[in-house]
């Protein structure tokens, strides 16, 4: 009996989260003053420095000229669509020429250049989609709040009570609402926004959440923006009005699809350092593989995810090496490959022991992302399946029945078989070793029968080879 494959829910999203599903891999860039200590985007925070200790970066950080352009190629080269640079971090030094404090690239007496211009220009150029991140927290600011604070840098100096007494919060909150303004009417079309990040109080409300989106949404009518203006917004049934249109998670794949409060699912994001660290640290050596990045990517897109890959770029704006090369054997394979990835998503079958699935309509892709040997059980396809091609060579596979009918029996009657080549028994070369794909065509009911009738003939010829005992 035909029965349809069942294919996750996914409710209509607005059009402009098309782009973003579309492309499902992009890269983020951690890069400020901190990248000059050499020891991650917190290091003032982690090492309780003053604003006299951190000064010093101030008025040495010097990028090399050229470095938004080499980025691009970066992010050319790995198959990304889409990057993120870190305008603000939560050390509050601004890429950008902001009007509302002299804490910016632009008055840092060895760079004097505004770097967002820089960037937004060279991504543009380079066709990839542009996004910023902004720090929702600000260490420098004289109106947030310090003494006993979670992370501020200065939380345990006793001074910091008085400075506390002289901070207005209103005026804080007017501020950041302005430099995102500046942020989104000077640099032309920003297509995605990552807001970072709400913890304790500092949630919806306090940030004026509603009121911000709002004005986000006004500036650019078809911007995309993550969900951490509260924690867990657009889980919310129904989701307050800060929501976001993304859910993103950090160093981690979820095991199965990003769903609200009532299983309906919702676009999310993977969130991953290359190495360990999001900002330049030059000892963290402990660094993704191509095939790491690549079975990730599988992974978050076979759960219909996005994954976003950070780089941490030194304090002159250098990649590092081991960066570029993991990220060209990336976009090496996603070159042969994109199409199992690009607005794919979830299959709405079992993971199978070989690897995962991924989707688009009436097309399956088979990740075979472990060896196998022999042919390759496709579990309840049976007279599903019409034809495979190889997507790594352009060559067919075959859709077969088990090698031996009639003499062993095979996983289950509803499965069939896929072999890389024939004879179907042998075990084929894996044309990719980090991830071979096989694209395979879905029957409709009209094709199923045909299909059963094929697999009878082929049995009956197979049987007839069998000899006596
Ligand atoms: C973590 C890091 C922060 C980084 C962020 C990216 O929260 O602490 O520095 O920007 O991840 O999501």
């Amino acid at each position: 009996m035909y029965q349809e494959i069942a294919v996750p829910e996914i409710p209509a999203v607005p059009e402009r989260m098309n782009w973003f599903l579309e492309s499902r891999f992009g890269l983020s860039f951690h890069w400020g003053l901190y990248s000059i200590s050499g020891r991650g985007e917190w290091v003032r925070s982690a090492e309780q420095l003053s604003e006299a200790q951190y000064e010093h970066y101030f008025q040495t950080f010097s990028p090399a000229h050229g470095w938004a352009e080499r980025w691009a190629e970066l992010a050319l080269s790995a198959g990304a669509h889409y990057c993120i640079l870190t305008a603000r971090h939560h050390d509050g030094f601004c890429l950008w020429d902001s009007k509302l404090t002299n804490f910016t690239s632009t008055r840092a007496p060895a760079c004097g250049r505004d770097l967002i211009h820089e960037y937004t220009s060279a991504m543009r150029q380079a066709g990839l989609r542009v996004g910023l991140y902004y720090s929702l927290v600000d260490w420098h600011h004289p109106d947030c709040p310090a003494y006993g604070d979670r992370q501020h840098p200065l939380r345990h100096k006793p001074e910091s009570r008085e400075r506390d007494l002289k901070c207005n919060w209103a005026e804080y909150v007017t501020c950041f609402h302005g430099q995102i303004k500046e942020l989104l009417t000077r640099y032309g079309k920003i297509d995605l926004l990552v807001l970072d990040f709400s913890y304790w109080h500092y949630s919806g409300a306090t940030w004026r959440a509603v009121e911000l989106l709002e004005m986000v949404r006004r500036l650019q009518p078809g911007i995309i923006v993550n969900d951490r203006l509260g924690n867990g917004a657009l889980k919310e049934c129904p989701p307050p009005g800060y929501a976001g249109d993304y859910d993103q998670t950090e160093q981690n794949i979820p095991r199965a699809p990003v769903t609200n409060a009532q299983g309906i699912g919702i676009p999310w994001e993977a969130w991953f350092t290359l190495n360990n660290s999001w900002g330049y640290c030059p000892n963290d050596l402990q660094y993704k593989t191509a095939r790491d990045v690549v079975h990730s990517l599988v992974n978050t897109v076979s759960k219909n995810g996005n994954l976003l890959v950070n780089v941490s770029p030194d304090a002159r704006g250098n990649i590092p090496g081991q960066a570029t090369a993991i990220l060209a054997e990336t976009g090496r394979w996603l070159r042969t490959q994109a199409e199992s990835i690009r607005g794919c998503g979830a299959a709405g079958l079992d993971k199978p022991e070989w690897g995962r699935w991924t989707r688009r309509g009436n097309v399956l892709y088979a990740h075979l992302l472990n060896p196998v040997i022999g042919h390759i059980n496709l579990p309840g396809l049976r007279a599903r399946v019409k034809n495979a091609r190889v997507l790594a060579t352009g060559c067919e596979a075959t859709i077969c029945d088990y090698w031996n009918p009639g003499v062993q029996t095979f996983d289950q009657p509803e499965d069939i078989f896929l072999a890389l080549g024939k004879p179907t028994s042998w075990t084929h070369p894996m044309p990719d070793s980090i991830d071979t794909v096989v694209r395979m065509e879905l029957t409709d009911e009209s094709e199923y029968e045909e299909l059963i009738r094929q697999y009878q003939k082929d049995f009956a010829q197979a049987i007839s080879r069998v000899p006596l005992p």
